[in-house]
């Protein structure tokens, strides 16, 4: 029975108290989504290596870095740096993600790619055996607080099965208006990471917020 992963995403906690934001989730998340926006690839800015390396010192959980940036091949480094243990960009911005890839694991990190929700999941078939996660978009990227795109979640098992026929296990993560009332749709899918944003952040209590996932989290088997 795999635990279904949490990765709650700052992008709309209080940025006037980074710490008490991560404090919230600390013990309740797998990992720490990290969304960075260049204002180019996505119509925001959000923050670069800086806030990464602030996170870092604030905790020792995984740090889930997802890159919505046009180079992100200029920046994985900085990034690695910065204490990124996850790093995943978009397959949208390049036609060799094989390269930058190769570029995140030889820093000795996890390597994702990431589809948009109108990118087929075929994009990333030839890049399953160097890829670790596939993080499948469930709203257009660039801010949190959307609904959720339910047609982009077939896409979960569409990957999970050509990762299986290619005798490969890699991990999907699912991305964007995750709430507590679709969640079991997002499970059912086969989400092996699920990322949840304002659902917490903009909740009156964080953590009790946090802690509800959690516990819905724990009670499904999980789907390989
Ligand atoms: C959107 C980001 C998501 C977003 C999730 O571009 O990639 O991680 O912050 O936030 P919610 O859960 O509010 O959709
Ligand atoms: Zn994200």
């Amino acid at each position: 029975m795999a635990r279904v992963k949490l990765a709650p995403s700052i992008l709309n906690a209080d940025f006037r108290d980074l710490a008490r934001a991560i404090a919230q989730v600390e013990g309740l998340a797998d990992v720490i989504h990290l969304d960075v926006m260049d204002g180019n690839f996505v119509p925001n800015i959000t923050f670069g290596p800086l806030v990464v390396k602030a996170v870092r010192e604030l905790t020792e959980t995984p740090l889930d870095v997802h890159l919505m940036i046009a180079h992100p091949a200029e920046f994985v480094e900085d990034f690695a740096r910065a204490g990124a243990d996850w790093i995943s960009f978009h397959a949208e911005v390049t036609r060799h993600p094989g390269e930058i890839l190769g570029l995140v694991r030889n820093l000795g990190k996890r390597a994702g790619i990431v589809l948009n929700p109108q990118t087929p999941a075929e994009r990333v078939f030839d890049h399953l055996e160097i890829t670790d996660y596939v993080l499948v978009m469930t709203v257009m990227p660039g801010f949190g607080g959307q609904e959720i795109i339910p047609e982009a979640l077939g896409k979960v098992g569409e990957i999970k099965g050509e990762a299986r026929r290619q005798g490969l296990s890699l991990e999907v993560e699912v991305d964007g208006g995750v709430k507590a009332h679709n969640l079991d749709a997002v499970l059912d899918a086969g989400a092996d990471i699920v990322v949840v944003g304002s659902s917490i952040y903009s909740a009156p209590d964080p953590r009790a917020a946090a802690e509800e996932i959690r516990r819905v989290l724990d009670m499904h088997p999980g789907i390989t």
